[in-house]
């Protein structure tokens, strides 16, 4: 029959007329048999060399080779690949410990009718193992994939992660040289107008003591002369004076914070001159504004701590309030009050500028949150203030605001 399925089958039987009853029956069941009779333990080894065959029917009475050796050299080469016997007579303990040891079925030559239904459902069968096998090597693969893959993505987001921290460590680090850096531009510039004082003082001076000296020179007693460089001499002394030690106060004020801030130590210190300090140091950036800022500060408060670590979080305070808070508003107005009770340092910080919406509030000490990215903003400076005040300070720092209506730090920590 043309559509009958091929079958590549070994028939393992003596009788070349079994065989031809065997063949005829597998046709009438619908297959086209490519086959090879075999019928000795020799014969198979060879003939399993092919392992494209599909199955194996076996007769169970050989004068030459026991069913049960067929069996198993079918077994050591083809594995699960179906074993069918077919036989006379056999007991039915025989036909048991057959099956047991791993024949897929079992059928009577009375019953051939039998026989292609059973070649059907082995061949079914066969291809469900294959395709369970193949599903289980798959799992097998995937889950050995997975593992190396979580290890690999694990390491590289380790590696990021170490990465970011150290880039944030250095960010952190350039932040507060560039507060310092601030500082300097801003004692530069205060340094400028009194320098330039004394030096203008100082050159009319010169001028004058040169024509004294001409005039003593050529005899000239001009009493008239002298008095006058006299007079000039005080005056040009006392701005030379006064000049110096603006600059020499600057320069003491500018030490200090600088020094504070780099060497990061504790000591004691009267609270209130420290505040003035800080914005002495800080007054460039609000004189030219109508901004004003005002202390309430006992003036006795003396207290164990970190000025360096404090005059950061101020300004980093001041120059949010000026860059975010007063950002289109012409006058606003900043209110330090800091008070000790029990051991404990209560400072407040509030602005009346435009404030914050609860959502931007949440998000104020997140690293990297900013409202003004690409515009030299970067968004460390509240972070750097809560570590400050958190880790250095030992306090808590707590914000309130609205949009609208300013905002407001309350700062705790052990002074
Ligand atoms: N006084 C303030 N008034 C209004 N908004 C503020 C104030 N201080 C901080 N902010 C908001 O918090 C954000 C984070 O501040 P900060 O961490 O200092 O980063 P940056 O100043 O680089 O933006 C600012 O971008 C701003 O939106
Ligand atoms: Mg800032």
């Amino acid at each position: 029959m043309e559509n009958n399925r091929p079958l590549h089958v070994i028939i393992i039987d003596d009788s070349k007329r079994d065989v031809q009853l065997l063949v005829r029956a597998l046709k009438r069941g619908g297959f086209e048999p490519d086959f090879l009779r075999i019928d000795s333990s020799e014969e198979l080894t060879a003939a399993l060399e092919d392992k494209t065959w599909e199955i194996a029917i076996s007769d169970y009475h050989m004068p030459n080779f026991l069913v049960e050796d067929a069996l198993h050299l079918w077994q050591e080469n083809m594995g699960d690949a179906p074993f069918v016997v077919v036989s006379g007579a056999i007991v039915d303990e025989e036909a048991v410990s057959l099956l047991l040891s791993g024949a897929h079925d079992f059928i009577r030559k009375d019953k051939l009718a039998r026989l292609t239904p059973a070649i059907d459902r082995e061949l079914r069968e066969v291809e469900v193992r294959r395709k369970r096998r193949e599903a289980e090597q798959a799992v097998i693969q995937l889950n050995a994939t997975l593992e190396q893959r979580v290890v690999e993505r694990t390491m590289e987001l380790q590696e990021s992660l170490a990465a970011l921290q150290k880039t944030q460590k250095q960010l952190v680090e350039s932040q507060k040289m560039a507060a310092l850096g601030c500082l300097v531009t801003g004692v530069a510039h205060e340094i400028n107008t009194p320098l330039g004082i004394g030096i203008t003082a100082t050159s009319h001076l010169v001028n004058a003591t040169k024509n004294l000296r001409d005039n003593l020179n050529s005899k000239q007693d001009d009493v008239h002369a002298t008095t006058e460089y006299i007079k000039l001499a005080d005056e040009s002394l006392e701005m030379i004076n006064g000049s110096l030690k603006k600059v020499a106060d600057l320069v003491r004020s500018f030490k200090n914070i600088a020094v504070d801030q780099c060497s990061g130590d504790n000591r004691k210190f009267n609270f209130k001159e420290q505040l003035e300090e800080i914005l002495f140091i800080y007054n460039p950036r609000i004189r030219n504004t109508k901004h004003t800022v005002s202390i309430n500060c006992p003036d006795n408060l003396v207290i164990n701590s970190f000025p360096g670590a404090i005059s950061e979080v101020i300004v980093n305070l001041l120059s949010n309030s000026i860059k975010h808070g007063f950002e289109d508003i012409e006058q606003g107005k900043i209110e330090i009050t800091a008070a000790n009770s029990s051991g404990t340092l209560r400072l407040t910080y509030e602005d009346d500028g435009k404030g914050m919406d609860e959502k931007k509030v949440e998000r104020l000490f997140e690293p990297f949150f900013t409202t003004k990215r690409g515009q030299g903003n970067i968004g460390l400076g509240m972070n750097v203030v809560y570590n400050l005040v958190n880790h250095t300070l030992g306090g808590q720092i707590q914000c309130q605001s609205r949009l609208g209506e300013g905002v407001k730090f309350i700062i705790t920590f052990p002074a």
